[in-house]
């Protein structure tokens, strides 16, 4: 699929979104540039990601990004979620235009929040 076809995929048919009832981990990223935010929540079980899920407002790219990274670290290790580099999601999505950068990046910003709540122990806001 080429990346805008990700994209609108993603954007039409999100997946895993919502909240979880008791989130271990839990992470709100704003884009500085125009306000938008992303939320990440996730379960973890015997040290992997056992559910994960986003909410967020903002355009297609941040929200169909959030939808593909819940997918890609879904019964990942944590630590392979912790991981994951700005390349492996751009990677997945098919490649972001330069502009779109921080949209895309949004959720990957929130879920390494949340992963450093977890490691400190601090509860899921
Ligand atoms: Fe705000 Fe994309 S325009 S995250």
């Amino acid at each position: 699929m080429s990346y805008e076809e990700v994209i609108l995929d993603h954007w039409r048919h999100p997946r895993n979104k919502g909240r979880l009832s008791q989130p271990d981990a839990a992470a709100v990223e704003a884009n500085p540039l125009c306000g938008d935010v992303v939320r990440i929540e996730l379960k973890t079980a015997e040290g992997k990601v056992a559910e994960a899920r986003f909410e967020g407002e903002g355009c297609a790219i941040s929200q169909a990004a959030s939808s593909l990274l819940t997918e890609l670290i879904q019964g990942k290790s944590v630590a392979e979620a912790a991981a994951l580099t700005d390349e492996d999601l751009l990677r997945a999505l098919g490649g972001v235009v330069r502009t779109r950068l921080s949209c895309a990046l949004l959720p990957l910003r929130a879920l390494r929040k949340a992963l450093a709540g977890l490691r400190e122990g601090t509860p899921p806001g």
